[in-house]
């Protein structure tokens, strides 16, 4: 559930009408609802404290400061991918000793400043970067906490660029080889063998795979076990999916019972969570003004100020998202099929395809589920600075990043003597 509803006829965000917010801030422009962000948030949070856990906030999906400071007071920790996503963390009031650091090619640069600043843990997803990590901590004379990313081979039955729990994905260590790697950091003298770490995609519609991929990472720890190596907690990764349309995705609370109920005979295992789209993409929105609209032959497009630079999710993935009118016309416009186009010189730049509308030029469009994976992945594509973003709460709202300016788009550039 979240807090973007019709009221009179028009789009609110909490109790903030989006055509004010679009008046006052211009359009293209994310929104996002603080209220949506906190609930989601605690549905994880609060289901989890049946069992020793945490949730670490993925903060790829969206990294606002904004965003990161809203979970970080309510006790969040944050699953981080680069030296740029955990100074976030710490920009925004973070606990680093809340933070698990995924991700495959972690530089020795990045490993010397988490450790420096004390994380809970990195996710190891290869015997190099093992070695890389045991070397940068022996040079620092500190103590790394480590846990093994381990592909499960499991089908998490997505799309395939954001299915990464296979044997033929780049991700995690043969969960078949894993007791050998582990001993083998067990016996590395700046190493501190922490947990096991598993994610085997995004935008899971079911329970079952993961507790698939939970089984083998269960008997991993057992086998662990028999030969000495006592892991203290137990990562499950993120991937929990939303209803962009009519998928009908586990609500989080059900999702972490289910896990939870499994591991009542490991009381002491920590569980972490890695959640980013089931917390945020619900929290936010995209408005965007139609610009013209046109019609080939018998298709009508809407020309919209949003193009894929802004959002790519559709261009990349063919992801749908509900696209909505702010305030739906009443005065008899004609509803027609229309594809929702973007300004970018690309024939993949479209928001929407085939969607049922009754449209004007200056009319406001929202694009839903548009908080994770939105902001985040948009680009300076065609020159076109990056859009604001808006975090409303209750009747205020509050500008979270500016839009970018044209000095912006070539600054660090420069013309040859
Ligand atoms: N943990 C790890 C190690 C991950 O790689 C990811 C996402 C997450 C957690 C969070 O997954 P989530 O709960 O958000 O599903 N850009 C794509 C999604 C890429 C996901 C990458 N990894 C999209 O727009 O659909």
């Amino acid at each position: 559930m979240d807090f973007f509803n019709y009221n009179n006829n028009q789009l609110y965000a909490e109790d903030i009408a989006v055509t004010e917010l679009a008046e006052h801030y211009g359009t293209p422009c994310y929104v996002y609802s603080r209220k949506t962000f906190e609930r989601h948030y605690l549905a994880f949070s609060e289901a989890a404290k049946s069992h020793k856990s945490l949730v670490c906030y993925a903060v790829k999906a969206n990294s606002n400061i904004a965003v990161l400071n809203i979970l970080a007071r309510l006790g969040s920790g944050f699953d981080i991918v680069s030296k740029g996503e955990l100074a976030r963390v710490i920009e925004a009031g973070g606990d680093a000793s809340k933070v698990v650091f995924s991700g495959v090619a972690k530089t020795a640069d990045e490993i010397a400043y988490a450790l420096k600043l004390g994380i809970k843990c990195f996710n190891v997803e290869s015997i190099a970067e093992l070695t890389r990590i045991s070397e940068v901590a022996t040079e620092l004379n500190l103590i790394a906490p480590i846990s093994i990313r381990v592909n499960p081979d499991i089908d998490a039955k997505t799309h395939p660029y954001i299915s990464t729990g296979l044997k033929e994905n780049k991700f995690g260590i043969d969960i078949q080889t894993a007791v050998a790697v582990y001993q083998h950091a067990a016996s590395l003298a700046n190493l501190k063998v922490m947990g096991v770490d598993c994610h085997i995609g995004s935008q899971l519609t079911e329970v079952k795979p993961f507790l698939e991929a939970l089984e083998k990472v269960l008997i991993l720890i057992d086998q662990l076990k028999a030969v000495g190596i006592e892991l203290a907690h137990l990562d499950i990764g993120g991937g929990l999916g939303v209803s962009y349309n009519n998928e009908t995705p586990p609500h989080p609370s059900e999702y972490v019972a289910q896990i939870t109920k499994r591991l009542l005979n490991y009381p002491d295992l920590e569980l972490i969570f890695e959640p980013g789209r089931a917390i945020a993409a619900n929290a936010g929105i995209l408005v965007t003004k139609v610009e013209f609209i046109k019609q080939n032959q018998d298709k009508f497009f809407a020309i919209v100020d949003a193009g894929m630079n802004d959002m790519l999710r559709p261009a990349l993935y063919q992801a749908w998202q509900q696209i909505v009118p702010v305030k739906p016309r009443q005065d008899g416009t004609a509803t027609q099929n229309f594809d929702i186009v973007g300004p970018v010189c690309e024939t993949g730049d479209f928001l929407g395809k085939d969607r049922q509308l009754a449209l004007q030029p200056g009319d406001l469009l929202a694009q839903r589920s548009a908080g994770a994976y939105g902001f985040t992945m948009s680009s300076n594509y065609n020159s076109r600075p990056r859009v604001a973003e808006i975090m409303v709460d209750g009747t205020r709202s509050h500008l979270i990043r500016q839009r970018e300016t044209l000095a912006n788009l070539w600054q660090g550039e420069k013309i040859l003597p």
